[in-house]
């Protein structure tokens, strides 16, 4: 029987019991499907009232840790134990259940937030033992604190060799740092390159700043090098952002091989490259090198903390050429004047005590595993992802359009987002969807929502719903 070891804690009792059940999943010692103690045991184990042993069993279940049905028992919802222990509902199964929400949201790129509390817990706990508060304190030096521009540097060094941390520049996450990079480093009307179908944080960043935008056509692998050519020839682009790992949304790797030629494409054609490499750490092969340490001397590296821990630390870094770097550190200084120095105390911590790395494997595990659910249940579907991206790419079967599948599955309670909402011009016509594996919070509340999708595909009449 599970009894949660609950020596010291300076907080109500069935929080601690939540806190010790969320540390168990997250170290593998209670595995999805394991039942817990009844109220009753649970109590008297722990020498405390049935009533707050409830009160603990409610606040798991209200993070996602686990799943009760009256008179069935109180079940673990963490990794493990085969889908079919658990009771959810499956479309069409007969079976009864219930999900904890009634929309199931497919459509923000994050992380699994479900194990995460413990680590920042952890993290918290730490930096309130450590003796060197200062660099969180205060305003910073251009660019960012010393020190959390070195923690930045020597994690970054594993993607861009040697990086220095003078290079680095610390942002308010990702997007801002699309912000900063394109309003400091184009000028009004310039030509921003994108691929056709982008991140939509960087569409309206490039409207919204009064550049021209215009998206480079793609395959399987990213921007095709000689439509980049054939704009080229045309126009003077001043910059090209370019997601070229996991890219979103269509989950396309760039090979290097590739990666060779658009930067040898900017340096013939004198244009600025702005690699925004947030799904790197996803990648499958060791040997991707970043898009920018193929020209390095003309690219700004972007990434953050937003998918690698959580998106509300937010924390980006921009690494760049020493020439550019005051055009960047003053672009930070009138938008924000600085990252918050806290924030970046945290993200710091985490990168130095390689917590980083622990997080970033758990969730690359439980990206492969979601992402193996997809393949089993669009089995007949044409299905893009890649072996650890969070999202996957759903290329819908005519007569299906974009906005009429999305519209379809958010009537049904399943959050998808268009191919329409990714469109920077330049692509054919494409009919798909994007879809998030890693927001439900857990993987049998993703086949539910999955297999919901499938069963409105294969009605194959959009027209019956209008
Ligand atoms: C390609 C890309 N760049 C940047 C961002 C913004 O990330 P952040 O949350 O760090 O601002 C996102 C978020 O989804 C993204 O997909």
């Amino acid at each position: 029987m599970w009894v949660p070891h609950l020596s010291e804690h300076n907080q109500p009792v069935y929080l601690a019991i939540v806190d010790a059940l969320g540390k168990d999943i997250a170290r593998g010692q209670l595995r999805r499907g394991d039942r817990l103690p009844t109220l009753r045991e649970l109590a008297t184990a722990l020498d405390i009232t049935p009533g707050t042993v409830s009160r603990a069993y409610t606040e798991a279940s209200r993070r996602g840790l686990t799943h009760g049905e009256v008179g069935r028992g109180t079940y673990v919802l963490g990794e493990g134990a085969p889908e079919a222990e658990l009771p959810v509902a499956i479309p069409g199964s007969g079976q009864s259940g219930v999900l904890r929400s009634g929309v199931l949201d497919l459509s923000i790129i994050k992380p699994q937030s479900t194990f995460q509390e413990p680590w920042l817990r952890s993290a918290f706990a730490e930096l309130s033992q450590g003796d060197d508060l200062g660099p969180a304190l205060d305003y910073v030096p251009d660019g960012g604190h010393p020190l959390h521009r070195q923690a930045a540097a020597a994690w970054l060094s594993q993607w861009i060799p040697d990086a220095e941390w003078q290079q680095v520049v610390l942002t308010s996450g990702a997007q801002h740092g699309l912000m900063v990079a394109i309003s400091a480093l184009t000028r009004h009307q310039d030509l921003v390159l994108c691929e056709s179908l982008c991140y939509p944080g960087i569409i309206s960043v490039v409207h919204g700043t009064g550049r021209r935008l215009a998206g480079v056509p793609m395959d399987e692998y990213g921007i095709i090098p000689q439509a980049l050519r054939d704009i080229c020839k045309r126009e003077r682009p001043a910059m090209l952002v370019c997601v070229a790992t996991c890219q979103n949304p269509t989950t396309a790797i760039m090979p290097n091989a590739r990666r060779a030629e658009i930067a040898a494409i900017a340096r013939e054609f004198d244009f600025l490259i702005l690699d925004d490499d947030i799904y790197g750490f996803l990648a499958t092969d060791d040997d991707i090198r970043p898009l920018s340490t193929f020209a390095p001397e003309r690219s700004i590296y972007l990434t953050s903390l937003s998918k690698s821990v959580l998106p509300a630390l937010r924390i980006g870094y921009l690494y760049s050429p020493a020439r550019l770097l005051p055009r960047l550190t003053a672009m930070v200084r009138s938008t924000v004047w600085m990252p918050s120095p806290l924030t970046a105390h945290i993200a710091s911590h985490v990168l130095n005590t390689g917590l980083h790395a622990e997080i970033i494997a758990r969730h690359r595990a439980e990206a492969a595993a979601r992402q193996a659910i997809a393949r089993d249940v669009f089995q007949r579907w044409e299905l893009i992802g890649q072996p650890f991206s969070y999202h996957a790419w759903l290329k819908l079967p005519a007569p299906w359009g974009s906005d009429e599948f999305a519209t379809l599955a958010r009537a049904n309670g399943v959050l998808v987002m268009s191919a329409n909402q990714f469109e920077a011009g330049g692509s054919d016509d494409v009919s798909a969807v994007r879809i998030v594996l890693m927001s439900p919070t857990n993987q049998s509340e993703l086949r539910f929502a999955l297999t919901k999708l499938v069963s409105l595909l294969e009605t194959n009449d959009p027209k019956l719903f209008y």
